[in-house]
């Protein structure tokens, strides 16, 4: 990259953490606005997220190679997951990843750095923004789980995928007369279970917000499948019983080793088989839930985000990611949101009106 040409803006941008649908559509949005509403602008895309402002990996970008990648999933620019706590660890003499990054901040000339990123990436956006570049985030995941917005991007896509899949799984478990337990991505927070679940009719949701106790839900189950076919049950990944959360670290670390490398949905599956005598499966979704073009809600959303991200960048708002407030986009501070994560509210109306209905969630 040469610095000494007179230009509006020098840009980098980047994709970081766990991929997800509409990382494409917000480097579009983002692209086409911002070479739309500024004179002479320059945009580089960093390679594998953190990893490629580390290594000085990048490109530059061109009108030409955004503008048809609103439908594609994944991200053209490639992803890493790096971690936090591994940003400013010292080994030896050699400079921390953080000072890596800031150094060739500078060395490159830019003006701004904006980050495509999940809960992860925001924090080492604060950071970078604490040591002097100026940093724009912008909210992706399917966890939906980013502080101070109502939404991220891929988030919806990642509800569809995922609410299709169970209803899917409901007519096998009808024709069977089984138990199933669908586990669904979110390690930390449940509204991916939450929404699908509910936009799938699930008979049970089960969310790390919430922990379940195994014998009233044994209960539940055998009391449901008095009077229907099939039970499902959504199942976070993260999920803990009751049990479960009442041991201490080591004790529950030996706990879980009696199931192996079991997943929650399949632990749950052998358990409740065991409580209620009826045949359970499990199946987990896994990667499937990111994969993919996105749906149109997150077409859009992403797009809007994007260009909300270039006119912030225009005006020099930094130190900030965009953030859906009810139907407006806005912004926080990054230093306010990082390090918070955005949980299912166990009393929030969501869950109250969903029991209303009758839908477990393992209490
Ligand atoms: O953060 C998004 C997410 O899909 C989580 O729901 C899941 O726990 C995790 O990423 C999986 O990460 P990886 O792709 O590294 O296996």
């Amino acid at each position: 990259m040469r610095t000494e040409r007179k230009r509006d803006m020098r840009i980098g941008i980047l994709t970081s953490g766990g991929d997800c649908p509409g990382l494409n559509a917000v480097l579009r949005g983002f692209c086409k606005c911002a070479f739309n509403i500024m004179d002479d602008v320059e945009i580089y895309g960093f390679l594998e997220g953190y990893a490629g402002l580390m290594n000085r990996q990048y490109r530059r970008l061109s009108l030409a190679d955004v503008e048809n990648i609103l439908d594609v999933g994944g991200t053209v620019l490639g992803t890493s997951r790096q971690p936090y706590k591994l940003m400013t660890v010292k080994e030896g003499d050699a400079p921390t990843k953080l000072q890596m990054m800031v150094e060739n901040y500078k060395k490159l000339g830019l003006d701004c750095l904006v980050t495509l990123g999940g809960a992860g990436t925001h924090k080492t956006a604060s950071l970078l923004s604490v040591e002097g570049c100026n940093v724009i985030g912008l909210p992706k995941t399917i966890d939906n789980d980013i502080y101070g917005t109502d939404v991220t991007f891929g988030f919806h896509t990642a509800v569809d995928i995922a609410a299709g899949a169970i209803k899917r799984i409901r007519t096998t478990a009808d024709s069977h007369s089984r138990v199933f337990f669908v586990e669904v991505m979110g390690n930390k927070v449940g509204w991916l279970t939450l929404y699908a679940g509910l936009a799938s009719g699930a008979d049970c949701i089960l969310i790390p917000e919430i922990a379940y106790d195994e014998d009233k839900l044994a209960g539940f189950i055998k009391g449901k499948k008095s009077s229907s076919r099939s039970v499902i049950v959504a199942v976070a990944e993260g999920v803990i019983s009751a049990r479960e959360a009442a041991m201490s670290k080591k004790e529950r670390k030996e706990y879980l080793s009696q199931f192996g490398v079991a997943t929650a949905a399949e632990r749950l599956s052998a358990v409740m088989s065991q409580k209620t005598g009826m045949q359970c499966r499990s199946t987990i979704l896994g990667h499937i839930q990111r994969g993919g073009e996105p749906c149109a809600y997150d077409k859009f959303i992403s797009t809007e985000i994007g260009a909300f991200g270039a006119h912030l960048a225009k005006i020099g708002r930094f130190g900030v990611t965009v953030c859906v407030r009810g139907n407006k986009l806005g912004y926080n501070m990054l230093v306010d949101i990082a390090g918070k994560t955005k949980r299912v509210p166990s009393d929030g109306q969501l869950v109250l009106l969903a029991k209303d209905m009758g839908i477990y969630f393992g209490e």
